[in-house]
């Protein structure tokens, strides 16, 4: 099941009134029609879960998916936030990490949807990273052929990235993300105080991500970022919630302009071309994927240098904030690790006619994509972050 996106816009609004919570954070509006939705940035969110989902008029019974770890620390306040708003929650807890975005998962959560009575009006909610909101997402897209789900996002990175654009689906043997629908959510909320358990090498990995932002759309984002990294480091809300209402705006900027990746969209790939195939070829889980795209952006910064003009100084400036997230920006590359990432990359999407293309920046702040580069200069970027 493929639905179209349409979101296109970026507004930011403080200030947000709901019923008797008067409330200061940003909120990022997606509108889609009839599907419009919006992502709330700010502090105890969770608490106030049910009586935000009781003004989607949804139905009452519903189901929060969440994994292990997220599962003891907001599981029952989720739980309990829906029912004191007159929803009949069950919890559905999956193993955390990658090796639950599968179908078998997906079973499992048919299952005990079944078993609660999940209905066409009911819904899911998303408690947790990128694995749950793939996972549940894609249970919600297909589910009765489509049921509503609300994501609560509990990661930086999918609080900046993998909430926002309606790609969800899991995992094949074969490859990565393999199966998946587009399936917008009725509402995101991104609870900042979730990240006070996010392990901090999750937290800069998820930064990695903003960078990226910074580079190829928001030159005043990435002077941000060099301004307020400490306090961002320290998670202080205010410096927080700023720039992921950023993040997630930019994002549902650029997916609006290029709802099937047919252009724009390609740029948030900066950086991925060879970060997917170092986490590909080194096996996943040694790298995280931000730390696997700190080293990839180095390299494709390098050759921006080359082929696109990004001047010399700004290619310094992207490693210098790379180095002060203490998040990898070379890798060794024996001879036969560099043929392994070869061959990854050449597996992956974003090859055509056996020229491997690129995302590659013109100054920070402005991305060009579709560029196709010969092996001989992939090589020579290699060489630029070899360890
Ligand atoms: N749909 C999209 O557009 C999109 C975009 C980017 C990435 N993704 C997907 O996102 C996934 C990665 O997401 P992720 O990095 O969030 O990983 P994740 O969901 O596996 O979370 C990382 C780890 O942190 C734990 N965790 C999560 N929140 C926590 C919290 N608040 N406190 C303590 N522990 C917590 C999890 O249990 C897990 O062990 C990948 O599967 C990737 O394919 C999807
Ligand atoms: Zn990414």
């Amino acid at each position: 099941m493929v639905t179209v996106i349409e979101c296109s816009a970026d507004r930011l609004a403080f200030g947000t009134q709901i019923g008797s919570l008067s409330t200061s954070m940003p909120t990022v509006q997606v509108p889609l029609g009839n599907r419009s939705y919006e992502i709330q940035v700010g502090t105890r969110l969770i608490a106030t879960l049910g009586e935000r989902c009781r003004r989607l008029k949804i139905g009452t019974r519903c189901a929060v998916i969440t994994d292990s770890n997220v599962g003891k620390h907001y599981g029952e306040a989720a739980i309990k936030s829906l029912k004191v708003a007159g929803f009949t929650p069950t919890l559905i807890t999956v193993d955390a990490g990658e090796s639950s975005k599968n179908l078998s998962t997906v079973q499992k959560c048919y299952d005990q949807l079944a078993a609660h009575r999940i209905e066409r009006k009911s819904f899911l909610v998303a408690l947790g990273g990128g694995v749950v909101g793939d996972l549940a997402g894609f249970v919600a897209a297909t589910y009765l052929r489509g049921i509503a789900f609300v994501q609560v996002p509990t990661t930086l990175l999918s609080q900046v990235d993998s909430s926002v654009g309606g790609k969800v689906g899991v995992n094949l043997k074969a490859g990565k993300n393999l199966v998946g629908a587009f399936h917008q959510p009725r509402l995101v909320l991104c609870d900042l105080d979730t990240l006070t358990t996010l392990p901090d090498r999750e937290l800069r990995s998820g930064i990695a991500e903003i960078v990226k932002y910074g580079v190829i759309y928001d030159a005043t984002l990435f002077q941000r970022l060099e301004k307020q990294l400490d306090g961002l480091l320290e998670k202080q809300p205010p410096i927080l919630s700023a720039i992921i209402a950023r993040c997630c705006a930019i994002k549902a900027e650029i997916v609006s302009q290029d709802e099937t990746e047919t252009g724009m969209r390609a740029a948030l790939n900066f950086g991925h071309t060879i970060g997917h195939a170092i986490e590909n070829s080194s096996g996943y889980g040694k790298f995280l994927h931000g730390e696997a795209i700190s080293i990839g952006q180095v390299a494709a910064a390098h050759l921006s240098a080359r082929r696109t003009g990004l001047p010399t100084a700004d290619v310094q400036r992207i490693q210098a904030l790379f180095e002060r997230l203490g998040l990898p920006t070379s890798i060794k590359l024996p001879g036969d690790k560099r043929d392994k990432l070869f061959s990854a990359m050449r597996l992956d999407k974003k090859v055509s006619a056996g020229e491997i293309h690129f995302v590659l920046a013109e100054g920070i702040g402005k991305a060009v994509w579709g560029q196709r580069v010969p092996d001989a200069e992939v090589n020579w970027a290699l060489d630029q972050v070899k360890g």
